[in-house]
């Protein structure tokens, strides 16, 4: 144990119905010691599903759960070594902090000494030192919040779920709380599945995001394997704003490794990146990204991958501006970060624009 070739937990071909309906349709996926995985995904594509499959609240259909190395598919929750946190907290209202957090090490038998230091371990841990007599109704929601954590951390669980642990928080409270979930899962080390539908807060939290839909794995991977490379449509559009941009592949150089697609507004250059599986001829999407295109007056010279369009309409937002750009018969998003230092252009004006040659592509297919 403790090297990352051994998975922590595997999913194997996962298979779940509530009737005749088929919610996770065959997931497989494996999680790494100390990893935090995020689920993400529309609302009712399962996340939920999942976790409590993981946790043993839901019974599979087919399919295994191995948790270090053993099948647990069979067990109920209380013999797995996982630990859920439920988004409604699931605390007892009458006990104070202590009890609620050393309620499971009660439960095992511990002598009392040995619960006091651990709770006092805990406490210290989710920064709630000093309120540990307090009752759970007098204590915020940010607070239960690390309660509900620290109980849960209590059994050292090899793996911690936590079900949208933040929904209940308002907005800035709910960044406090994701960065310090965050700090106290990478000191402590434990392996963490981490459920949203906020895509933002998994880019943020995650060392990999398993981006679902509709039952269905869409992609594993790093927050920017998943932002700058997706591997369809439907996940370039789930995180973040994207352009399209569709072309056709003229030519493939082996030797630069430069391929170029020709596009209704002009040819473009790019560089042969994930697009291994694209061929000469192809039809593609180009997933352009607001802050990956560079603005220029209508008079600059003319630089590789230079388009023109004119400016419909902008928005200034302090740290960047908004422009929507019409070229030919349609609009393009663009966002011109620092206005400070930038040409602010007005809408009318007539400019060029640049694509990065490091777009990503992807094949115009059915599936898409
Ligand atoms: N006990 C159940 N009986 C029948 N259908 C269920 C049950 N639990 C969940 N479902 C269905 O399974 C699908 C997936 O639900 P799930 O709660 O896993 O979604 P989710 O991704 O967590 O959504 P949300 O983001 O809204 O929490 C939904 O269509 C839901 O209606
Ligand atoms: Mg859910």
């Amino acid at each position: 144990m403790g090297d990352n070739e051994t998975p922590m937990l595997e999913l194997v071909d996962v298979h779940k119905s509530f009737g005749d309906v088929d919610v996770l349709k065959g997931i497989s996926a494996s999680i790494s010691k100390g990893e935090l995985l995020t689920f993400v995904g529309p609302s009712g594509c399962g996340k939920t599903t999942l976790l409590r499959i993981i946790g043993g609240f839901t019974s599979i259909t087919s399919g295994k759960i191995i948790l270090d190395g053993e099948d647990i598919a069979a067990l109920p929750p209380n013999m797995r070594d996982t630990k859920m946190v439920f988004q409604s907290y699931a605390l007892f209202p009458h006990m104070n902090v202590r009890k609620n957090i050393g309620f499971g090490l009660k439960l095992q038998k511990m002598p009392q000494k040995k619960i006091d230091d651990r709770v006092d371990e805990l406490l210290a841990l989710v920064h709630m030192e000093g309120l540990g007599d307090r009752r759970i109704e007098r204590i915020s929601g940010g607070q239960q919040q690390r309660v509900a954590l620290a109980r849960s951390l209590a059994l050292e669980p090899k793996v911690l779920l936590l079900d949208e642990p933040l929904s209940n928080l308002d907005a800035n409270l709910r960044v406090v709380m994701r960065d310090e979930i965050r700090n106290i899962q990478e000191r402590i080390g434990i392996t963490t599945i981490f459920v949203t539908h906020d895509q933002y807060e998994a880019m943020s939290i995650s060392d990999r995001i398993l981006v679902l839909h509709d039952g269905v794995i869409q992609q594993i991977g790093s927050p920017s394997d998943i932002y700058e490379t997706p591997e369809n449509m439907f996940i370039a559009e789930f995180v973040g704003y994207v352009n399209f941009l569709e072309g056709k592949i003229e030519s493939f150089d082996q030797d630069s490794g430069v391929f170029r697609v020709s596009t209704e507004y002009g040819d473009l250059s790019l560089n042969r990146g994930n697009e291994q599986n694209l061929e000469k001829g192809d039809d593609v999407f180009l997933v352009i990204r607001p802050e990956t295109v560079t603005l220029f007056p209508s008079d600059a010279e003319d630089l590789p991958n230079m388009l023109t369009g004119k400016i419909r309409h902008s928005m200034y937002a302090g740290n960047l501006v908004k422009y929507t750009i019409r070229c030919g018969d349609r609009e393009i998003l663009i966002d011109q970060y620092n206005p400070k230092d930038s040409i602010k252009f007005r809408s009318g004006d007539t400019i060029k624009f640049t694509i990065p040659r490091t777009v990503h592509a992807l094949p115009k297919k059915a599936e898409n």
